[in-house]
């Protein structure tokens, strides 16, 4: 028995779990102590015999409460360890913080913006959630207008929507500030669109620039995109395609050379040798009414980062660009 409550006396100064589960073999395993001392039962009879085998019972109990408990000590001691020396210290720099050029996407939407803010383009992000007049009505687009039909439109209750393109940024600018206004619309859009060439979400680039009437004509326009198209692609070739947008009169679509074909012909061109790339116009004499404006005339632009990105990165799948694969940004 005495050697029996050494042990016992012992378990509150074991200082780890292998220390303590070998206390409780010595004490309670198939060949410890107990077990011997409750064979030794066999050479008792009578009272002496059920004292004992009381005793050796009394001190089974007491074992292992004391057992239990240092267990739970040492568990919670251990945890805590544990836990000191896994903290992380968030505020700590990451060594590779500023040696990537980050995002392909965003490293694109910032080249631009830096081209077009140096040439004094006051930067607007707008706001993603429009009013339905700002996104279609003030650019000319009325409810009936069939252009509506050309943009899948996310709608929410009480006339508003996700803005399906940055245009409505130019009505904005031409009501907040007074010609003349040089201004660029950068942000995400959005589209009831899935499918190879087209996601939900994309980001457009708006240009605006309104000045006193005539001072501004398609000349500048056509000079500020070929110079911003070679100053993104180098040496390319850029073409002008009459075409139709309500906010814009007269309309074009810009194109640039095929990029990976040099206009040899190729899948990405559809063997055409051309990309289209933006679109653009004078702004039509209706918005500048909607916008509350007089005896002024301008210039508007808007392009898709996504595809400039695609191009410029030589990104094929359009789709990687919104998958967080670490491959991607660490090849880029
Ligand atoms: N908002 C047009 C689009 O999303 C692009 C555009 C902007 C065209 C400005 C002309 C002028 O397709």
């Amino acid at each position: 028995m005495q050697t029996l409550y050494a042990l016992l006396t012992q378990v509150s100064s074991v200082t780890t779990l292998k220390g303590l589960e070998d206390l409780r073999l010595q004490a309670l395993g198939k060949k410890g102590l107990l077990t011997q001392e409750f064979a030794q039962l066999r050479s008792l009879s009578g009272q002496e015999k059920a004292q004992r085998a009381q005793e050796l019972n009394q001190f089974k109990e007491a074992f292992t409460h004391a057992h239990t408990q240092q267990k739970q000590t040492l568990q919670a001691l251990e945890l805590e360890a544990q836990l000191k020396s896994e903290k992380i210290d968030p505020s700590l720099a990451n060594a590779h913080f500023g040696t990537s050029l980050g995002h392909p996407l965003n490293y694109t939407k910032n080249r631009i913006i830096e081209y077009f803010t140096q040439l004094g383009f006051k930067l607007h992000l707008g706001a993603l959630v429009e009013e339905e007049f700002y996104n279609f009505e003030a650019l000319n687009m009325p409810a009936y207008h069939p252009a509506r039909a050309m943009q899948d439109t996310f709608y929410f209750k009480d006339h508003k929507l996700l803005r399906t393109h940055t245009s409505p940024t130019q009505i904005h600018a031409m009501q907040t500030q007074k010609p003349p206004i040089k201004m660029i619309g950068v942000g995400p859009t959005f589209r009831r669109d899935y499918d190879t060439t087209h996601t939900p979400m994309f980001s457009q680039v708006e240009g605006l620039v309104v000045d006193v009437k005539d001072r501004v004509h398609f000349g500048h326009l056509k000079q500020v995109l070929e110079d911003f198209l070679y100053y993104l692609f180098g040496n390319i070739r850029v073409r002008w395609r009459a075409s139709f947008f309500p906010f814009t009169e007269p309309s074009a679509e810009v194109d640039i050379s095929c990029v990976f074909c040099a206009q040899e012909g190729c899948k990405v061109c559809k063997h055409t040798g051309w990309l289209e790339i933006l679109g653009a116009g004078c702004v039509h004499p209706g918005v500048f009414e909607h916008a509350g404006l007089e005896n002024v005339s301008g210039y508007a632009f808007g392009m898709g980062i996504e595809r400039l990105t695609m191009l410029t990165c030589g990104i094929n799948d359009l789709r990687s660009l919104f998958e967080t694969d670490l491959r991607l940004l660490e090849a880029f």
